[in-house]
């Protein structure tokens, strides 16, 4: 479990990103229909993405310009992934290390910066 290194101090952002981090569990368990998964952790960070914007202008937290163009650059990147997963460019091993990454580096880098400044 990654909660208490990745928490970012706010119980709902927290519990978005527990939730993409038991679908990706979910995935990794799956065998030939894992792209219908796949697809559905794509769209669920994307859309965690605004929901974070959301959250943060509802408890007053501090998004930077920085970590706004970052969600930008993380959804063209996701759907880029997902091209690749539906041309079959990309094992689930490849994705699903690729999309921990990115959620765990968003995570590490923007998200655990958020404050009440
Ligand atoms: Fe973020």
């Amino acid at each position: 479990m990654y909660y208490s290194y990745f928490s970012t101090g706010n119980v709902r952002i927290d519990s978005e990103h527990a939730n993409i981090d038991c679908m990706i569990d979910l995935c990794r368990n799956k065998e030939n229909e894992w792209m219908s998964t796949a697809r559905i952790l794509i769209s669920a960070l994307a859309n965690h993405l605004d929901s974070e914007e959301k959250i943060c202008r509802e408890d007053g937290l501090n998004m930077t310009p920085d970590h706004l163009e970052e969600h930008l650059q993380l959804k063209t990147r996701l759907a880029h992934i997902e091209k690749q997963v539906g041309r079959a460019q990309l094992d689930k091993d490849d994705f699903l290390s690729t999309f921990r990454d990115m959620l765990f580096y968003h995570i590490s880098n923007f998200d655990k910066h958020l404050n009440n400044g």
